[in-house]
């Protein structure tokens, strides 16, 4: 993600969460947090169909934004660009991938679950006081030829 990027990002931020990140949030992720990296995925045109931003802090991959276009969702986008940034974690040597999630987000839920995160634990009210709790999840992060990538199920 580059800054000439944040004007469709923040169309797709917008349109996809109630309480959204503003410019300057998106400016300091992708400028001057260092821990930050920041994607996005595109059509051969250049469009921008969506997006997810990270930390990576020591051996953590922390997945704290991510996206899809509105009009391009069920289409297989979001699982293409979870792999992506995965695959990035891994490159980056991290060995654990952690995001929260709204229980109630069903197609989100859904996409981490398929790629094979797990409920590690639940974060009360942690979308503001009396409102939703958050499941935190977990994906341990494995090359394929290691043992032990995936939580039994
Ligand atoms: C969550 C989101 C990124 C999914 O992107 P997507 O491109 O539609 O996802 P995919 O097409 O790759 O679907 C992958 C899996 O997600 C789940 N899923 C996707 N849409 C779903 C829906 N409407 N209902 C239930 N499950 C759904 C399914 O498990 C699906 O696998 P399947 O196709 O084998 O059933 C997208 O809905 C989105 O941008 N939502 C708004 C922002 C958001 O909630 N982000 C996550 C914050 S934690």
């Amino acid at each position: 993600m580059q800054i000439e990027d944040l004007e469709e990002v923040l169309r797709i931020e917008i349109d996809s969460f109630e309480d959204p990140w503003n410019r300057e949030y998106f400016v300091h992720e992708v400028l001057e947090n260092r821990h930050s990296r920041c994607f996005c995925l595109r059509n051969p045109g250049q469009m921008v169909l969506g997006f997810a931003c990270t930390w990576v802090v020591g051996k953590e991959l922390l997945i704290h934004n991510f996206a899809i276009r509105r009009d391009r969702r069920g289409k297989g986008l979001g699982s293409r660009l979870l792999e992506s940034v995965l695959d990035f974690g891994l490159g980056a040597g991290c060995r654990v991938a952690q995001l929260h999630v709204r229980p109630s987000n069903r197609p989100a839920v859904g996409l981490y679950r398929r790629a094979g995160f797990r409920t590690v634990g639940i974060r009360r009210e942690y979308y503001g006081v009396g409102q939703e709790d958050a499941w935190v999840l977990e994906k341990p992060l494995r090359r394929s030829t290691e043992k032990g990538g995936e939580y039994p199920s």
